[in-house]
């Protein structure tokens, strides 16, 4: 087996990397590079993912308070009986039917920001469009003013932020704004009580007074929400379109062929995944193909690698917007999966259907901006000329 002392962010170097192996032994545990085989990990139930939710909070200097503790509590760091019960009262809210119904009303989001854009100056693409568009879904998920966007924004982006990057400089940040979300939901709680209506939050409170939710779980299971609602999609949404607006042919063929869209939505999620890696913790040992992976080792999926694995995907290393669809390893898989994914692939099918539509002329006014960490990939520049 291959034996690795780092861990590349660099597409290439993971190439080469899995192109020796598809499983390397690291200072940390075990890397998978394969796509196959990172798959049959996250599917994998006798290994936890709770653990490393506690081991990025451990690394960002969160490991005691009330802040840690509440973690503790939450439906990322509970396993067994109590994690099944939490995950099926939020289920139903994420499926599929559930989130086609919300086409229409995400159309409207869309359409919302894109007016209200300043399009004979260049524009920020991200805080103009990625980030307020699944902070405005949110608000209307939960029935709230629309006008709460850049404040559910806020809290998205400084709870999560600094987790999945480890950026220990903003470890302060995670804490106030967890404190901060943690109100403002308790207040949209209290005002469901007393008024229950039909929206995300109302459904929790609901269940809560069925009994299937504890007080403290209903304040938690809305706050994973809240906190899971931006950040991801918003520089998934960056990533989109940075990567075509980098090249005018690609803006051209979707402008020529607008059906294209959700093929090149997910293609885009193959090569430009939000998330590098996916880890989880052996409950008990187990064989990986022959390798045994002992009890309480971590083992990390490397998405960037797996998405270029040339047994998976012909011609790996061309980005082809109408690729046929495989299933993308950046939402996870497993009991563990990406609840909002649904959500997620609609916010950005309908954003990228409408930019194309409207600003068939787009090109980036600068280079865009990504940086990669283990975890994820953040866009932190991305601005456009729209009328070209
Ligand atoms: C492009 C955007 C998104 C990406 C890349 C993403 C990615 C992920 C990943 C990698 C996981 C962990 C999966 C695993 O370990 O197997 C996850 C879990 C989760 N995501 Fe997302 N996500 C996105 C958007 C969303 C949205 C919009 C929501 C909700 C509104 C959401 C809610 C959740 C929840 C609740 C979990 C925890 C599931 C569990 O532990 O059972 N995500 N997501």
């Amino acid at each position: 087996m291959l034996t690795v002392a780092d861990y590349p962010t660099d597409v290439e170097e993971l190439n080469r990397r899995r192109e020796q192996s598809w499983i390397a032994r690291s200072p940390r545990g075990y890397e998978i590079y394969g796509y196959s085989e990172g798959n049959a990990v996250l599917r994998e139930p006798r290994f936890n993912k709770a653990a490393s939710w506690l081991y990025r909070l451990d690394e960002l200097g969160v490991t005691d308070g009330p802040v840690r503790h509440a973690w503790e509590r939450n439906l990322t760091t509970i396993e067994g009986k109590d994690r099944i019960r939490l995950r099926r009262s939020l289920t139903p809210q994420f499926s599929p039917k559930r989130i086609r119904e919300m086409g229409d009303s995400v159309r409207q989001i869309v359409s919302g920001l894109l007016d209200e854009l300043d399009t004979s100056e260049t524009v920020d693409l991200i805080s103009q469009v990625c980030r307020l568009l699944p902070a405005r879904t949110y608000c209307h998920m939960v029935d709230v003013p629309l006008d709460l966007d850049k404040l559910v924004a806020h809290f998205s982006d400084d709870i999560l932020g600094p987790l999945f990057t480890v950026d220990t400089t903003r470890r302060d940040d995670h804490i106030t704004t967890h404190h901060e979300a943690t109100e403002w939901i308790e207040s949209q709680v209290e005002a469901r009580r007393r008024n229950p209506g039909d929206d995300f939050i109302s459904a929790l409170v609901g269940q809560a007074s069925e009994g299937l939710l504890s007080d403290e779980e209903l304040i938690q299971q809305a706050l994973l929400i809240l906190t899971g609602s931006v950040d991801n999609t918003m520089h998934q949404a960056g990533l989109v379109l940075g990567t075509l607006l980098e090249d005018p042919a690609y803006w051209q063929r979707l402008v020529s062929d607008p059906a294209l869209v959700p093929k090149a939505v997910e293609e885009l999620f193959r090569w430009r995944p939000r998330f590098g890696t996916i880890f989880r913790q052996a409950t008990e040992p187990v064989d990986l193909q022959g390798i045994r992976v002992a009890e309480g080792e971590y083992v990390f999926v490397s998405v960037r690698a797996a998405h270029r694995d040339p047994r998976v995907f012909d011609d790996p290393d061309q980005l082809r917007l109408d690729r046929e669809p495989g299933e993308p390893l950046m939402f996870g898989n497993g009991p563990y999966r990406c609840l909002g994914q649904h959500l997620a692939r609609l916010e950005i099918t309908e954003l990228l259907r409408a930019m194309v539509e409207r600003y068939p002329r787009a090109r980036l006014s600068a280079p865009w901006r990504r940086v990669d960490s283990d975890a994820v990939t953040e866009v932190d520049f991305l601005r456009a000329d729209l009328k070209g």
